[in-house]
């Protein structure tokens, strides 16, 4: 058995008991990792002997950031899009068919690159835990090898055969659902844990989001939802009746969406990144906090909406634009990330949890939201293993 101590710690994120505040902080704190997960944290000067021992120089230490919605299995890049948003285009959702096209023709080596670049890109910044989706194949090959590509980097894979409906069903979108219930879901399930469903006008209305989401429970996988992100509508009191573990986006919501989010066990998971790049106002984080709404931050790291694999500046946004604190904030992109993906072993430090965790440059977990845009991870360790 190989151990390591984090020694030497000033301010040590938990999300446990035992520690300050909802972030269970302990200052002057050690951490030893047996096998790969957490073993022991308390006070420095009570640190156990160890193999190895990493000294965090009184630096903040963080669980690692869990990232719950990422759309990474694509080819090409919608920069030009951007460019045409910026000097006044609205979104739509439209170019989702462009990125499809250039996912067909792409090759699985090719599909692989992206997604193990942008993987180790986020990983720098302080991701440990990803979820990744299809999406952008919609024929039952492309959906299928997406994932099972996906499946390469992490275990939270998520079959989003309802995209949109594709250029080729775009006048009989019955029989894309019809697809995406029967053959496509067969072919994805083997490689996924969850189904997920754009629920938004212009893309899957009501009754073809129940059918592809109860399909999808019926074949084993656990449900999500993108709902409600360019106007109101059905997707989230659907996702809570169902019994979603998260719905994502919540930029447009009702009272009454709030109030079902906040009797149930839902995450409301925002994606800053996405109302930044798209130019468009965002979730109010304030009215869900304070209603009692478990609310986690993602990147949505996608060629259209959100092309960011970076946690801390989800969190500098939700921070200055979205009336979190930061602890607030540094909490929803780790153990409100956690709770998205239905996992207690990731996004805490405590006793047996998996030792994924982050040293910043910098004394305190403030400073991912007082410093934007400035590297502050200086090292990541997964299942302790340093990067
Ligand atoms: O979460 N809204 C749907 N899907 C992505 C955007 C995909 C795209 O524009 O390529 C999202 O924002
Ligand atoms: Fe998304």
């Amino acid at each position: 058995m190989s151990s390591l101590l984090v020694d030497n710690i000033g301010e040590l994120v938990t999300n446990s008991p035992g520690g300050d505040g909802p972030l269970g902080l302990r200052r002057d704190a050690a951490l030893l990792v047996e096998d790969g997960v957490v073993a022991w944290i308390g006070p420095a000067r009570d640190a156990p002997a160890a193999d190895r021992r990493i000294d965090a120089e009184q630096a903040a230490v963080l669980p690692g950031f869990v990232d719950s919605h990422a759309h990474l299995v694509f080819a090409g890049d919608r920069a030009a899009e951007f460019a045409a948003r910026m000097a006044g285009e609205p979104y739509t959702g439209g170019g989702i068919r462009t990125t499809v096209g250039a996912t067909r023709a792409a090759s699985d080596d090719e599909l692989r690159a992206t997604v193990r670049r942008l993987h180790a890109e986020a990983l720098r910044q302080g991701t440990t835990t990803i979820e990744i989706k299809s999406g952008y194949g919609l024929t039952v090959a492309d959906e299928a090898r997406s994932l099972r590509i996906a499946a390469e980097f992490t275990e939270d894979t998520t079959f989003l055969g309802a995209h949109v409906v594709p250029a080729e069903y775009a006048d009989r979108p019955d029989d894309y659902v019809g697809l995406v219930c029967g053959p496509m879901l067969a072919a994805a399930a083997p490689y996924a844990r969850w189904v997920d469903v754009f629920c938004e006008r212009g893309a899957f209305d009501a009754d073809h989001t129940r059918a592809i989401l109860a399909a999808g429970q019926a074949a084993g996988l656990g449900v999500r939802l993108h709902a409600n992100q360019l106007g109101p509508g059905p997707g989230v009191q659907l996702g809570v009746e169902l019994g979603a573990a998260s719905v994502d986006h919540c930029t447009h919501l009702a009272d009454a969406d709030v109030d079902a989010l906040a009797g149930s066990a839902t995450v409301a998971t925002l994606l800053p990144g996405a109302e930044f790049s798209t130019r468009s106002p965002y979730p109010d984080a304030r009215r869900l906090l304070d209603a009692g709404v478990t609310v986690a931050l993602a990147t949505d790291c996608n060629p259209g909406s959100s092309y960011t694999s970076s946690m801390p500046f989800c969190i500098a946004l939700a921070v200055r634009e979205m009336r979190m604190t930061p602890a607030e904030a540094v909490w929803a992109a780790t153990a409100g990330g956690a709770a998205a993906l239905r996992r207690d072993d990731v996004g805490r430090l405590a006793p047996g949890a998996q030792a994924d965790l982050m040293i910043l440059d910098a004394p305190s977990h403030l400073h991912l939201a007082y410093r934007p845009g400035v590297p502050l991870i200086r090292q990541v360790l997964h299942n302790g293993v340093p990067s």
